[in-house]
Formats: structure tokens, C-alpha cells, sequence
């Protein structure tokens, strides 16, 4: 019986959902519940929570068909793809899962029935592995399903323990393996020959039954659980009969479409494998909202990326092919997975931005290492080589490798992590300017922050620092850090600038010119301006026109990130913030510059939100319960259990612990004042709001008037009105250039009616004043036509620059060189010059020698025809 992967998924889903199991849609692949994963990377990644009883779900069985990645991070199987049969970064893992329901005599028996009953394998095809320790699991296998004991493997812990990383869910497994027959080298699980490929792993049924703590301890997990993963690709191979994955329906298809776009008839390459693997990889990341960058996950798709299109540049593509693949991809797994089909577009265009933009580098430097390997004296490529690759070619560590595996080399991994470690050092030290405020200071004092609901308030001096040391007191004139155990003051967080303002005490003030955080104090720091002294009773005021500004810019942040996200998309995401009192940026992924209609149009979505004056709520959550909600939390971000939700209307709801404005229509107005990329698929606006908004309006206004002045017309007219300036322009231009050679022909004319003849031969050499040198060559070309047979020299000097130009009609040409006749006079003039026989040109720099120099070359030129 054969089936295509697409029936063999619908087919395992379908036996679970009869079997009471809830369908859950694959998740993505940018793991939501766990930040310390790079990837999902099993079906049960979705589910951990559920495992660890922190999660409640309505259901207690489930199956679903997730994505999965294996590339960067624990899980890495990116180098091994192309070189073996099963490997691949992108897979899909069936799965069935059981929350404190079945365990594991259901568990092997829906597997056994599965395989043996829906999809028809031959028993005898089949072994299974337990855990050494595991009676329970092998009696099951052995008494109740009946599979022979000499076919029954006991496995360590090594492979028959699963756990899903160094913390977190774990168990016992019982493996199910197939074999692939006599004709494939191999033993079965647990001898000698079980890495020869002849007995595949096919499926895991892990028993869930603790949560591994990060000291090594097991604790019992609530209820005993069930987790398997099928590799949707290694039965699909198995199902068709065949031996590799590669061999299968799907890669079968994307492998001829790759060769077909690329123009390769080499259909058993293993660049083919590699480019088929990639496109399902990158695809599904860009699906999941990653884009290509410098960093973190954004730069694994960008290796990978890079990658294929190496493979294909070695299969001879010499221009984007890569994004090509997707419309194949959505027709193989669109159906399966709609969220592909809808983005198919963005996938294409971030690809092809990217293939464009290393292939701008690929060739140069393919050809660097090249040079780089020819003189190789051992089998190492040097680090500091694989880091000009990288750093200057944009070559991934991984892709060297990639190549110099090909020739049988390797590269120095430790050489090239040195030189990465080098530049970060030298970067770092590039930037250490300015005053690092909380340098070797401690205190475990702790403020409160009242700065959310006032503006001013009394409090008590708690710590003072002076010169990095604790004080009894600062004196009149003297710097220094003053801790409040309550204050209104903001201290920088969250890409939200600290307030500053004053303290008062009895006495006089102490001048706030920023606050930071100082472990759990709130540190404003600035200048005594009379003595203030440790317990002293003073009343923060915090500057409030600019805290007002500060909160205007930080609301407008959260308008503009859902505006980006519901215009651009949701690969949108915030890479960055500084909310400072005249202004805001915002940095976020994405793949190409706003276009002026784009960010108008952002401009009017924000402040139609501004309009409608949507009052701003804050509550405090339970961090799965704002996740739940729909809040955006920023990615990699470490939140409390405890969050703050700001939420305006059904427009933005984020995770934020900002100070912000009452209501949307406090911002007053919002514009974009620039739009930049700042790193490889990182855009960046800065926006104006309130005041600034309407005095960054009255500037452009100010600079349309004063073209328009300039133009003579009204603001209304400048555009019309520049266009017809810079037709007039060009017109002008024209004649001046028409006009200028009016000039030189009559000026020709002149000079062919008072040629010299010296022996026979016709002699023009003249200094010609006010001729645009281009035109020189033109006016000799006249001039040797007119003379039908003759010489010419002339020179101009223009801008205190000497032009001066020869020519020699053909017949004259063995009796005198242009390009000797031109160098007489250069010489004097100080320049030196060259050609063909019959025309040469010279320069020089010394034009109140022009005269003298063309009198000596003519002196020359007598003599040679003398
Ligand atoms: N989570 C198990 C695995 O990935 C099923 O093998």
C-alpha cells in the first residue's frame, strides 16, 4: 500500500480524533511558553505546560502534526543535512498525546494498531526497545501484543529516557523500529551494527512521568502522561518504498522543481537535497514571524538562506532562484498548513531581498577562500580567513565549513571564535563613553514607585552616594545619588527615559538630572544645592511637561506597533525602543523600506486612534493570563509572574510597565519624522507627538515656503512650478551646448583658412579660448576633414587646467605621431599625454604656458617635416 505523506498525516490524525483525541493545530515553531528554546523541536514543545500541570486544556487526549526545527540551539542537525538519508532541519513529528488519561498499555496498543492494522506493516518488520529498568513496558510488548522477545530490546537511559532539555518534562521511552531489509547494512537496536541504516527508528512513546529540576532531581510530574513523535517523513519513506527520505513525494517534487528553476538535470545532487530540506525550513520560519538578521533566531534563517543559495550557485544559478520554490511548497503542504498559503508572498519577497543581498558577496568571496585554500600548507582553513568570511562576505561560520568539508578540509572553529571575541571587545570598547551611573554601587534599599498615579509626593532620604560610597549627607554644590523609600520618579526602563525634576526639603533642592534603577532602589542622581542629609523629609517633584511629553511618546509606541503589525504584518515585532521627551524611535523587523504611502498611511491609522480619545487601562495579570488575552510581550524578555497590561481599546494591548497617557487623545498629533534600516531587515522610524509633532509640521511648512519664495510662487504651486524650472534648465543647458559649438566650427572655419604649410604639409595649431574641452575632439575631427590632409594642435585652458589635443590625418601619420606632437606642448605645460597615431590628448597644468608651449611644438613639428 502506498500513500503520499499528505494521506499518511490525515490518516494518523484522523485515528486519534476516533479515538477521542482533541486535533490540535501545529503551533509555531518560536516556542510561546518557554523563552530558553531556541526552537520547537518535538510535538510536544506546545504541551509542556499541560505536562506540568501549570496549563489546564478542556481536553486529556490529543494528536496533532507539528513543524518542527532542528538548527542552532541543543538540537542541531543543519550540517548533517544533504550528506545522509534522514537527516533535516524542517520535519514534521505526528504525534498523540495523553494528559493524565491513558498511559502506557494504551499508548503501545493505539501504536501497534496504527501501524499494524491502518497502515499495514508487517509485524515481522517491526522491533521495539524499553528502557533497561521498564518490566511494565516490556511485559506489554511481550505478553499482551505478542511481539517475540528476541525482538524486544532493554536500552539505557541514554536513548530510551526522554527528556525535552536539561529541565522539564521527562520519561522512560519505548522505541518502535522498522527494517529496512537485508539489503541495507545494520543491526537491530542495541548491538554492534545499530548505527548501519538497515533498523530505522519510526516512532517514540515516551511514558511522562517527571519534571526534570535543574539540579538533576526528578519530581514526580502530576499525572502520569503520554507523549509520542512519529517523523511524519520516515514513515512517508517507509509507505512508498522506499529508502531515503529524500525519496519521498515531497522532497521528490521540491528536488525536480529546484533543479528545473536553477537549470540543473543532476536530479541526484546533493545540493538538490540541500535546497529542498532549506526551502521548508526558511518558509516556515518566515510563516512563524522570524526574518533574516544578525542575531538569535533571525540569524539561523539567514544561515540556512545562505546556505541554499550557495548549494545553488554551485549547481550553477547565477540569480535568485530560491524564493522560486515556494509557490511549489504551498501546493505540497498549503493545505495543511494555511498560514502558508496566506503568507506566501512575504515568504518570497524575504527571500529574494535576501538571496539578492548575499549575492552580492558570494562570488568575491568564493573566490577569496579559493585563493585562500590554494595555498593552504595543512587541511585547516585558518580562523582569521573563516572570520574575513564572515565579517566582510557575510559567510556564516557553517557555510566555510560546508565548503571546506567539500574538499576534504576543516576550518579552526577556536581561531575564528577568538577573532568574533576580538571584534566584540573592540566594539565594546567603542562605545564606553559616558558615565556607567550604577558602576560597583550596591544597596538593598527598595523604593516605591507612586509615579503612575501622582506627580509629587512626600518622602524620606534612605541612602545617599557620593563618589560611588555611601554618605551621612551631600553637601551645598556637591553631586551625588539620592534613594527615596517612596517616589514619583520613573527610572529608566523599558526603553522609557527617567524623569528628572527636584527634591525639596526645608532647606532648598536637590536638582534630579536622571534616574536609574539601582538593584531595587530608584536612584535619582544630581546636584546638592544645599546640604541634604540622610532621613531628611523632602518632596519629590517630578518635572511634568516633560514627563507628560515622555508619556504622550511611550502611548504612541504601542499605537504605532498594532499599526505596523495591522498594515505590514505580524512578522512586524519591536526590536527596540527609546522614548525620550521630544521624541520617540522604534526600531522593528522588517524586510524593506515604508514606502511614503505606507507610512502616511500609519500616520493616519495612529491619529484616527488619537481622535477617538480611547481611554488607557492598566491591570495587573497573571503573565498567562495577559499572554491569553492577546497582550504582546516582547520576545526574550524575562516578565514576572505578575505583569501590567496597558491596554487602548480593542487597538493595542502590550505588556508594559511605562507610564503613559490617560487617554489616546492626550498624544495630541503623531508623525513619522524619519524611516531608516539600521541593520539587515531592522527598520526605524522616529516619531514626534503633541508639541513636537505640531512644531516638526511647522518646520516643513516653513521650508515649502521658503522654496516657494525662492520659485516665486505660492506653497500650493511649488511642484508644478519646479517643473517647468528644470525644464527650462535643461533647455538651456542644450542651447549652451549647441551654442558652444557654433562656436568651435567657426572658430574651425577661421582656423582652416589661416593654416600654415610647412613643406607641403597643412598646419593648424591654435589656442582656443572659452572651448569646452569635450567639444576638442569634435573640432579636430572637422578640422581634418575640411583639410582633407594636415595636422592639427590645439590647446584651451579652462578653470587654470590645460586640455590640449593633436590630430594627423592617415596619410601623414608615418611621417608624424599625434602622440608625439602632443607631448611637445604637454611638457611645457606641465602634463603629459597619449593616443592613437592619428589623434592624442594631453592635459597639463600650467595654463600661462599654453601660448609658449605651442609655439615649441611648433618649432618641433617644422623641423620633423623639415
Ligand atoms: N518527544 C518525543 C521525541 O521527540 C516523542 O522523540
Amino acid at each position: 500500500m502506498s500513500m503520499s505523506s499528505a494521506e499518511i498525516r490525515e490518516t494518523f490524525l484522523q485515528f486519534f480524533a476516533e479515538r477521542g483525541h482533541q486535533r490540535v493545530p501545529s503551533a509555531s515553531m518560536i516556542p510561546g511558553n518557554d523563552p530558553t528554546l531556541l526552537f520547537t523541536n518535538a510535538g510536544m514543545v506546545p504541551f509542556k505546560d499541560v505536562f506540568l500541570g501549570t496549563d489546564k486544556r478542556n481536553y486529556q487526549r490529543a494528536t496533532s502534526a507539528q513543524r518542527c526545527l532542528r538548527a542552532g540551539g541543543k538540537h542541531n542537525d543543519l550540517e548533517n543535512v544533504g550528506y545522509t538519508a534522514r537527516h533535516h532541519t524542517f520535519f514534521e513529528m505526528l504525534g498523540n498525546f495523553s494528559f493524565g488519561d491513558y498511559f502506557k498499555q494504551q499508548a503501545i496498543e493505539f501504536a501497534w494498531q496504527f501501524l499494524t492494522e491502518v497502515l499495514k506493516l508487517p509485524k515481522q518488520k517491526l522491533w521495539v526497545t524499553v528502557f533497561t529498568e521498564d518490566d511494565e513496558a516490556y511485559d506489554i510488548w511481550a505478553k499482551h501484543i505478542g511481539v517475540p522477545e528476541d525482538r524486544i530490546s532493554r536500552i539505557g537511559e541514554k536513548d530510551n529516557f526522554w527528556s525535552m532539555g536539561d529541565t522539564g518534562p521527562c520519561g522512560p521511552c519505548s522505541e518502535i523500529f522498522y527494517d529496512h531489509g537485508e539489503d541495507v547494512w545494520g543491526g537491530p537496536p542495541g548491538t554492534a551494527e545499530e548505527d548501519g541504516d538497515r533498523y530505522i527508528e519510526i516512532w517514540n512513546l515516551v511514558f511522562m512521568q517527571y519534571n526534570r529540576q535543574a539540579d538533576g532531581h526528578l519530581e514526580p510530574l502530576p499525572n502520569p502522561s503520554i507523549d509520542t513523535g512519529m517523523g511524519l517523513e520516515r514513515i512517508s519513506a517507509i509507505m512508498q518504498g522506499v529508502h531515503s527520505n529524500y525519496e519521498i513525494d515531497t522532497f521528490q517534487r521540491l528536488i525536480s522543481d529546484a533543479a528545473a528553476v536553477i537549470g540543473s538535470d543532476d536530479k541526484s545532487s546533493k545540493s538538490l537535497r540541500v535546497i529542498a530540506d532549506h526551502i521548508r525550513s526558511c518558509s516556515f520560519l518566515i510563516v512563524d514571524g522570524v526574518t533574516p538578521s544578525n542575531e538569535g533566531r533571525g540569524y539561523v534563517l539567514r544561515r540556512i538562506i545562505r546556505r541554499a543559495v550557495r548549494h545553488g550557485h554551485l549547481l550553477g544559478a547565477n540569480e535568485p532562484f530560491f524564493y522560486k520554490l515556494v509557490d511549489s511548497l504551498v501546493e505540497l503542504m498549503g493545505e495543511a498548513y494555511p498560514e502558508l498559503a496566506e503568507k506566501a508572498q512575504t515568504i518570497a519577497d524575504v527571500l529574494l531581498r535576501e538571496e539578492q543581498q548575499f549575492a552580492k558577496t558570494l562570488a568575491r568571496g568564493l573566490a577569496i577562500l579559493a585563493d585562500e585554500v590554494a595555498n593552504l600548507s595543512n587541511d585547516v582553513i585558518p580562523g582569521d580567513v573563516v572570520f574575513k568570511l564572515y565579517d566582510t562576505y557575510g559567510f556564516p561560520q557553517d557555510l566555510t565549513a560546508d565548503i571546506a568539508r567539500e574538499k576534504g578540509l576543516s576550518i579552526d572553529v577556536e581561531g575564528f571564535e577568538k577573532a568574533m571575541n576580538e571584534q566584540r571587545k573592540r566594539a565594546q570598547q567603542a562605545s564606553q563613553f559616558g558615565i556607567d551611573y550604577n558602576q560597583q554601587l550596591k544597596t538593598d534599599k527598595k523604593s516605591a514607585f507612586s509615579g503612575y498615579q501622582q506627580v509629587a509626593q512626600e518622602s524620606q532620604v534612605i541612602e545617599l552616594f557620593k563618589d560611588g560610597e555611601t554618605v551621612q549627607q551631600l553637601a551645598a554644590g556637591e553631586q551625588g545619588i539620592v534613594v527615596l523609600s517612596e517616589t514619583p520618579f520613573y527610572a529608566e526602563s523599558g526603553g522609557q527615559v527617567g524623569d528628572t525634576g527636584v527634591l525639596r526639603s526645608a532647606a532648598g533642592e536637590f536638582v534630579v538630572t536622571d534616574t536609574q534603577m539601582l538593584g531595587k532602589a530608584i536612584a535619582h542622581h544630581g546636584k546638592a544645592e544645599v546640604t541634604l542629609q540622610l532621613g531628611d523629609t523632602v518632596s519629590a517633584e517630578i518635572d511634568s511637561e516633560r514627563r507628560d511629553n515622555i508619556r504622550r511618546n511611550h502611548s504612541a509606541t504601542h499605537l504605532v506597533h498594532a499599526a505596523l503589525r495591522n498594515l505590514l504584518g505580524d512578522h512586524v515585532s519591536q526590536k527596540g525602543s527609546l522614548v525620550e521627551a521630544d521624541k520617540m524611535r522604534f526600531d522593528f523587523s522588517h524586510f524593506e523600506p515604508l514606502s511614503a504611502e505606507q507610512i502616511a498611511e500609519i500616520e493616519r491609522v495612529v491619529n484616527a486612534e488619537i481622535r477617538r480619545n480611547t481611554p488607557l487601562t492598566t491591570a495587573l495579570m497573571d503573565i498567562e493570563e495577559a499572554k491569553k488575552a492577546g497582550a504582546m510581550a516582547l520576545f526574550g524578555e524575562k516578565y514576572d509572574d505578575q505583569v501590567r497590561v496597558v491596554r487602548m481599546g480593542d487597538f493595542s494591548m502590550e505588556l508594559c510597565g511605562g507610564t503613559h497617557v490617560q487617554a489616546t487623545g492626550d498624544i495630541g498629533l503623531f508623525r513619522i519624522a524619519s524611516e531608516a534600516g539600521i541593520a539587515s531587515g531592522i527598520r526605524r522610524i522616529e516619531v514626534v507627538t503633541g508639541a513636537a509633532a505640531i512644531a516638526f509640521t511647522q518646520q516643513q511648512q516653513q521650508r515649502l515656503q521658503a522654496i516657494a519664495t525662492q520659485l516665486k510662487c505660492d506653497p500650493l504651486h511649488v511642484v508644478e512650478r519646479f517643473q517647468q524650472w528644470s525644464e527650462r534648465s535643461r533647455q538651456l543647458e542644450k542651447q549652451v551646448a549647441q551654442l558652444k559649438q557654433q562656436l568651435a566650427a567657426q572658430a574651425g572655419g577661421d582656423l582652416v583658412a589661416n593654416a600654415e604649410i610647412f613643406n607641403h604639409v597643412k598646419v593648424i595649431i591654435a589656442s582656443l579660448d572659452g572651448i569646452d574641452p569635450k567639444s576638442l575632439r569634435s573640432t579636430v575631427d572637422d578640422l581634418k576633414n575640411q583639410m582633407g590632409s594636415g595636422i592639427v594642435l590645439l590647446g584651451t585652458a579652462v578653470d587654470a587646467k590645460v586640455s590640449l589635443i593633436a590630430g594627423v590625418t592617415k596619410d601623414l601619420t608615418d611621417r608624424v605621431k599625434a602622440g608625439d606632437l602632443v607631448n611637445q606642448a604637454a611638457a611645457v605645460v606641465g602634463g603629459k599625454g597619449g593616443g592613437r597615431p592619428d589623434m592624442a590628448q594631453a592635459g597639463g597644468s600650467q595654463p600661462e604656458q599654453l601660448e609658449h608651449a605651442l609655439t615649441s611644438a611648433k618649432q618641433w613639428l617644422q623641423q620633423q617635416l623639415g
